[in-house]
């Protein structure tokens, strides 16, 4: 396992190439691995990645990838030869999906581990049932949906705290979990409903940890 600045990652949720850069700065040494959603690759493209690299950071490239085998499978040889440690593709896509974006992460060659997205925390069993027409619990989902990821060779997968302990407890160590939703003891929960500090995430078996605003909106990062 890497030391501990390596198992937290900073999630650089920002607009702009130049904001972006300006949260980096001011981390400073600390940090050391930074996500890049949507928002920022869209907005700043590889140029985000190539200053990460320059500085000498880990990237963690969440794009969440979710098609039909065959473009996951070209997205993921993409993604792979950006020279990302991680990155994302759901796992409500399908076994063939997460089996085509191994297949493609593998071809292109590179070090990405590939991390399965379960069901998103923004859903809920009401809206699960209801709009999608999947009427099955999250504590039976989560478990299934990472076993799934896990047989079609992914790496591992992204997790709340709430899920964590199962998890780990079920797929042994050999396998990553990455968990967001993360605050400092009595801090600001924001937008964030199921929170743990840093310490309890990596007590439950937390691989790495995915901590943003708590230090990017901190007034010193
Ligand atoms: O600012 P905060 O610490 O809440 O940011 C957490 C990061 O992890 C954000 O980039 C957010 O999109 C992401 N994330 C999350 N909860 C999930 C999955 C991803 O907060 N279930």
């Amino acid at each position: 396992m890497p030391d501990m600045r390596e198992r937290v990652i900073i999630a650089l949720d920002a607009p702009t190439r130049d904001q972006a850069l300006r949260m980096v700065e001011a981390v400073g040494d600390d940090g050391v691995f930074y996500k890049v959603g949507l928002e920022l690759y869209i907005a700043a493209g590889d140029a985000v990645l190539e200053d990460l690299r320059a500085m000498g950071k880990k990237v963690f490239l969440d794009l969440k990838l979710f098609d039909i085998p065959n473009t996951v499978q070209g997205a993921a040889a993409s993604v792979a030869r950006k020279g990302v440690a991680l990155a994302t593709v759901h796992a409500l896509g399908g076994a063939a999906m997460m089996q085509a974006a191994r297949r493609g992460a593998d071809q292109a060659g590179g070090e990405v581990k590939l991390l399965g997205v379960t069901i998103l925390t923004s859903l809920d069993e009401e809206t699960l049932r209801t709009e999608l027409h999947i009427p099955r619990s999250i504590p039976f989902l989560v478990p299934d949906l990472a076993q799934r990821a896990r047989a079609s060779g992914l790496d591992g997968v992204v997790a709340s705290g709430l899920e964590l302990p199962l998890l780990r407890e079920h797929f042994g160590d050999d396998f990553l979990i990455v968990t967001p939703g993360i605050r400092p003891a009595g801090g600001d929960v924001a937008d964030q409903k199921r929170v743990l500090t840093p310490r309890e995430a990596f007590a439950r078996g937390a691989s790495y940890i995915v901590v943003g605003r708590p230090v990017t909106g901190a007034p010193d990062p």
